[in-house]
């Protein structure tokens, strides 16, 4: 069996290692990276810490417009999996990167596997919502990570070759948490104490580039009764210096860079809460048990709202001031996104569906 997998952005190099790992260990991997994280520390970091090997082919193609990052990344992938002939394409996530490996393989009638299917904000105007949307609909295996992805799958007449796995995401924190414990000295290196500090993301288009929005998180973070801790997304460092706000969110927050994985998960495991408005923190930070207060309208992590360990704020400055400054406790931690063992049911569905669809032996 020969996989292609397709990654770009930073949340997909740690749902990729989850599944890479062991897919290596029973069939051929053709590792893409189409380049759109390229920084550091927004991509050689997580290779490194999560051993992902070095990618087979790096199309190198950074940022741009979305349609024409989008579609160069069409126009770089097509020969790859000219040359390489997979038996299938492995994408993960919302990304474009996703959404131009999707088009790809059913342009050249390849089939598509996706990691995450499902999900759905109902938010059309979400770049992320299209890419989930388009992306179900060409694939031709949809992994789910929870019953509610397969109920959404099944009301846009998504049935065939649909499959729970769990979340790949649960797969790499049980194995980050501990690591994280042992190795990282990010709480050292800050000056802080567990439950002795806010730790905030910000990187959503809807956030970061309309600057109402954006200063209204701003204020509601800086009113916050701990010290914030903010690792800052390129996006929202370009953001926050044209729209002005740069010097008054270095001032008042602990604004730092991006940061690795293990160092990531530890501030995440010892944060009092978290605010954020990413889909895989919000995750992390139930899979944890850290209340978290997102800075959206809506979730596709609908979940971890209904039991009580996060809060649908929006960019509100006064319901994110009440969010971080009430005390309020979750009302049960249930186990909706598997056992951890997501990536391996993932690689037995891949063996068994390219097994029943082998040709038939002449007779
Ligand atoms: C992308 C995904 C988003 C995901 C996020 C994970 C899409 C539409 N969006 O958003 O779903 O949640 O990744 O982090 O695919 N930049 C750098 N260096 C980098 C990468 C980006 O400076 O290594 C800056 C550039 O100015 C770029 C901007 O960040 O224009 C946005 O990057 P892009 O990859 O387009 O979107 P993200 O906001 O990262
Ligand atoms: N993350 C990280 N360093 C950071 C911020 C986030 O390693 O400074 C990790 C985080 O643990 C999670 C993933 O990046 O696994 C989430 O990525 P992001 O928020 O960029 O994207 P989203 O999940 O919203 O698509």
């Amino acid at each position: 069996m020969r996989v292609c997998s397709i990654v770009g952005a930073r949340p997909q190099f740690i749902k990729a290692a989850v599944v890479s790992r062991t897919l290596r260990e029973v069939a051929e991997e053709v590792l893409v990276h189409t380049g759109q994280h390229y920084d550091e520390e927004m991509s050689d970091v997580f290779f490194d810490e999560l051993e992902i090997p070095k990618p087979e082919y790096n199309l190198g193609i950074e940022s741009d417009t979305h349609g024409r990052q989008t579609a160069r990344m069409v126009a770089a992938i097509e020969p790859v999996i000219e040359e390489t002939d997979p038996d299938v394409i492995l994408l993960y996530g919302d990304t474009n990167s996703t959404l131009a490996g999707a088009i790809v393989g059913s342009k050249r009638d390849v089939a598509v596997a996706h990691v995450e299917a499902g999900l759905r904000s109902n938010n059309r105007s979400m770049p992320e919502e299209i890419n989930r949307i388009l992306t179900d609909h060409a694939s031709d295996l949809c992994f789910a990570p929870s019953r509610d992805a397969i109920r959404n799958l099944t009301d846009e007449g998504i049935t065939d070759d649909v499959y729970w796995t769990g979340d790949v995401m649960y797969d790499a924190i049980l194995d980050a948490r501990e690591r994280s414990a042992d190795q990282s000295t990010i709480l050292d290196d800050l000056g802080v104490q567990p439950d002795e500090f806010v730790l905030a993301t910000v990187h959503r288009a809807s956030n970061t580039d309309d600057p109402e929005n954006l200063a209204a998180i701003l204020d509601g973070l800086t009113d916050a009764p701990l010290p914030v801790v903010f690792p800052a997304h390129p996006r929202t460092v370009n953001r926050l210096q044209e729209h002005g706000l740069w010097e008054r969110a270095t001032s008042e927050l602990e604004l730092i860079e991006p940061l690795g994985y293990l160092d990531f998960v530890r501030l995440l495991d010892t944060a009092e809460r978290v605010a954020t408005d990413s889909g895989g923190v919000q995750k992390e930070a139930f899979f944890l048990e850290t209340r978290c207060v997102t800075l959206r309208e809506e979730t596709e992590w609908v979940e971890t709202v209904e039991c009580g360990w996060n809060r649908l704020v929006g960019p509100e400055t006064a319901a994110i001031r009440e969010a971080l400054t009430t005390d309020w406790e979750p009302k049960s931690t249930p186990r909706p996104y598997g056992d951890g063992m997501a990536g391996q049911r993932i690689i037995s569905l891949l063996q068994q569906h390219l097994a029943d669809s082998e040709p038939e032996e002449q007779l």
